[in-house]
């Protein structure tokens, strides 16, 4: 394949917390592009990691009597785990405390500097440890901060300032033109009319707070968190030759630092701003943002418990469209579950195998499968392409229903020899491509379904482009949960 590899991103995740479903939400959806795009044949990094400095971070490690290192060694290993346990294929895992990042903070910021924009100036005005992020009055509701239900501190020193007024235009026609494409089309039509209202040069130093980089023009002050930790991209993408990041993956709430402040931190230094940032929205668990002061959080491992690795990977992405915000609660997980795995996959699959597997010599070949589920190989990948995770899904599902209503018009349990044969290949045909589209979603499933058909290696099938198939039955994929 020509050019560089694909190269995604996740947020790097705050560790004053052990990870959440919203962490595993963004996390899960950039591993299925990840796979999917590996699948076509492109060579695709996925980098993800830990934000691991700043004010919020200090006090948790205080909070919970510790030195901020060892705090951030701990929690950034459940991160991991977590991410194991998911089977999120990263190529790397980034720390805000990696020295290598360290250093590159450092000198990114000193080219800024010799750039000529970096400021000295005093700010003052109300900072929200929650958010790591300065509030202007109307983000706040009775004076609280909306997301952490807290009063903004009062916060007033001398900072260094990064000159983002001057980058107005710039972005406003990088973005307008989709040269930066900003995703989905609301949140690109939200960003272009804050920015019109005119941008503000922003703070980029500390002067009291002694966990984060030091500036390297100035080592009494260091570095405000979201520089710190938007950086992280390049530490890692630069070395290895693969920046720009091609894309990068955040929520809603983090849309403004990665299409704004962090494209032209990177115009400033003359480097190229990332292709395309997609802000996904939040889900809410039974009405109310996950909080632990709300008792609703869910951690990967609690699901990941109730309904299995793959079975949580498919839940998290088939609640609603990525981009809109959703709710979900465990009755209306458990229907789900139910009604697309068990009852869809689940039983057609173990229908088609209890059918198939006594007969012999069912050759399976690619440009047959190819010509047969064309049209929902394109709409599954258009799908992908625009990061519909939703809609690719909805393909499988289309699938199913249609492997479904074949088997109950064909009946080929009534047939025999060539006929039976023939009927059989078609529907085994859908079953393959299920497992080809399910894949990237429910890596361990789309295996079994397809070992069960007697194919070992799926791109060794593609290679060689036919197989024989030897059918036989597996304990059940997707056992029924009550
Ligand atoms: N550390 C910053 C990001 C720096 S990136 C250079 C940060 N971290 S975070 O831990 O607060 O989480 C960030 C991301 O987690 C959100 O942008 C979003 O992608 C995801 N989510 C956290 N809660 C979520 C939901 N309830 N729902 C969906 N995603 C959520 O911000």
């Amino acid at each position: 394949m020509p050019g560089k590899p694909y190269f995604v991103t996740t947020p790097i995740y705050y560790v004053n917390d052990v990870p959440h479903l919203g962490h595993a939400y963004t996390t899960v959806a950039a591993d299925v592009l990840a796979r999917w795009k590996r699948h076509r044949g492109f060579d695709a990094k996925l980098l993800t990691g830990t934000d691991e400095h700043g004010a919020k971070i200090a006090e948790a490690a205080a909070k919970n009597g510790k030195d901020p290192k060892s705090y951030v060694d701990e929690v950034s290993a459940e991160f991991k785990k977590n991410w194991e346990l998911l089977r999120i294929q990263y190529d790397h895992f980034i720390r805000t405390t990696d020295t290598e990042h360290e250093e590159t903070v450092k000198n990114f910021l000193q080219r800024i500097y010799n750039n000529g924009f970096v400021t000295e100036g005093i700010y003052e005005g109300l900072y929200c440890v929650g958010c790591e992020k300065f509030k202007s009055p109307d983000e706040l509701i009775d004076g609280k901060c909306p997301d952490h239900g807290k009063a903004p501190e009062p916060y007033k020193e001398e900072n260094y300032f990064f000159k983002l007024s001057k980058f107005a235009d710039e972005l406003i026609r990088r973005i307008e033109s989709d040269e930066i494409e900003v995703r989905p089309l609301e949140r690109k039509n939200e960003v272009l009319g804050k920015i019109s209202q005119g941008l503000q040069d922003i703070s980029i130093s500390r002067a009291k707070l002694s966990w984060g980089i030091p500036l390297p023009f100035d080592s009494s002050h260091t570095t405000y968190v979201w520089v710190d930790a938007l950086i992280n991209y390049y530490t890692y993408g630069k070395p290895e030759g693969i920046w720009p990041a091609d894309l990068h993956i955040v929520g809603k709430d983090i849309l403004w630092f990665h299409s704004i402040i962090w494209p032209a931190m990177l115009i400033a230094i003359g480097e190229a701003p990332p292709k395309k940032i997609f802000a996904h929205g939040f889900f809410t668990i039974g009405g109310s943002k996950m909080s632990k002061t709300l008792g609703n959080v869910i951690t990967p491992q609690e699901l990941v418990d109730k309904f299995g690795v793959d079975g949580a990977r498919y839940l998290l992405l088939s609640a609603f469209p990525f981009g809109a915000d959703g709710d979900f609660d465990w009755t209306r997980l458990t229907e789900k579950y139910n009604a697309d795995l068990a009852n869809g996959i689940g039983n057609l699959h173990a229908r088609l195998t209890r059918l198939a597997e006594s007969s012999v010599g069912i050759v399976l070949g690619w440009d047959d499968e190819l010509s047969e589920v064309r049209k929902f190989r394109d709409k599954y990948d258009a799908a992908l392409e625009r990061l519909d995770f939703y809609q690719a899904l909805q393909v499988i599902r289309e699938l199913i229903s249609k492997g479904d209503k074949l088997v109950n018009e064909k009946k080929p349990w009534a047939l025999a020899g060539e006929a039976q044969k023939k009927e059989l290949q078609k529907l085994l045909n859908i079953l393959f491509a299920i497992a080809h589209f399910a894949n990237p979603f429910m890596p361990e499933a789309s295996g079994k379904i397809l070992g069960s058909l007697g194919i070992a290696e799926i791109n060794e099938f593609k290679k060689v482009g036919k197989a024989i198939l030897e059918v036989h039955k597996i304990e059940n994929l997707f056992p029924r949960i009550e």
